[in-house]
């Protein structure tokens, strides 16, 4: 069993207090997520450097540390070649969280599995909430399920936290980076209008999770993105209006990309239960809007 809670000195205005803190692990801690996570927390970071989930003797490093919270962001990311490499995205999104789940109920620490909006078929043509049944179009989505249930069914505490979308500082490459370079390079975009999502700014989801960590709910599974929904092209629509200038961005159909993998045409989600418990994540536009300002600045 690690240790439970590790206390920090914090000098208040005239005296020096000793505050329970929880000690926190992230995992993945160099990607776009964990980055922020990291920073967030004053977490400790495993890189892929120090962890391959996909070990189980790797994960005996979690023993060492003796964390209270372990969050996993470690993922097979790539949608499309997930299409033609789906045993290595079941070994990392699936056997993985196995893994971690089995890891952290040996050291009675919480296990917070961060999941997606690509759970979901988009059939449903509204945003999703957490007590829908997930029906994974492509082979990313359904490993990231059975994550889920590995996540549910191995790990006595723990949290699934499905976000979508994701934007920040870390990782490059991310969407709106992306616009904002082929807009220099190219002087137009052209972006897809039929499919719908919850954009969010990995910043929002960390501060959220240490909120929500701080409240301490009860175990489930837990949608964090930020509030409303729109296509993709609304959302390269914005980025330029935000930032002003002469850019175009033309719409077009999702078939036209012709990609591997099926994709959820509407994966918005909705924060129904973190709405439950009073707390409120700020709307895409507004996140957007803080994002490219702290970019910009
Ligand atoms: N990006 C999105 O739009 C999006 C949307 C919905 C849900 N999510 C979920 O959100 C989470 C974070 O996504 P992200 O965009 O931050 O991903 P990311 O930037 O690709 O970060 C994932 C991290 O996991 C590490 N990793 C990969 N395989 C590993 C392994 N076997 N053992 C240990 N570490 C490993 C990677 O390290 P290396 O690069 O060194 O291999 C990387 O640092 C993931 O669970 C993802 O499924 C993301």
């Amino acid at each position: 069993m690690g240790q439970k809670f590790k206390l920090s000195p914090v000098r208040s205005e005239n005296s020096l207090v000793l505050v329970i803190r929880m000690r926190v692990v992230v995992i993945g801690a160099n990607g776009q997520l964990g980055t922020d996570l990291v920073k967030v927390f004053d977490a400790i970071p495993l890189t892929h450097e120090d962890i391959d989930i996909t070990d189980p003797d790797s994960l005996d490093v979690l023993n060492a540390i003796g964390p209270d919270v372990v969050v996993n962001t470690a993922a097979y990311v790539r949608v499309d070649d997930a299409e033609v490499e789906a045993e290595e995205a079941f070994r990392v999104n699936a056997v993985g969280a196995l893994n971690v789940a089995r890891a952290c109920d040996e050291i009675d620490a919480i296990n917070v599995y961060i999941s997606t909006d690509y759970v979901f078929d988009g059939a449903k043509g509204e945003p999703y909430v957490e007590q829908d049944i997930p029906n994974p179009i492509n082979v990313y989505g359904l490993s990231k399920y059975a994550g889920e249930v590995f996540t549910r069914n191995y790990s006595s505490k723990h949290y699934i936290i499905r976000v979508a979308s994701l934007y920040g500082r870390a990782g490059g490459g991310n969407f709106v980076d992306s616009m904002i370079m082929r807009a220099k390079d190219e002087g137009a975009v052209r972006v897809v209008d039929d499919v719908f999502m919850s954009p969010t700014y990995t910043k929002d989801v960390s501060y959220m999770l240490r909120r929500f960590l701080d409240v301490g709910p009860e175990f489930g599974v837990y949608h964090f993105v930020n509030e409303g929904c729109c296509s993709w092209y609304d959302f390269a629509r914005e980025i330029f209006d935000i930032l002003g200038g002469d850019v175009r961005a033309a719409p077009i159909k999702s078939d036209e990309l012709g990609r591997r993998a099926r994709r959820p045409i509407f994966s918005a989600l909705k924060n129904k239960k973190l709405e439950g418990l009073g707390l409120r994540m700020r709307g895409w536009e507004d996140a957007l809007r803080g994002y490219l300002a702290e970019e910009m600045g």
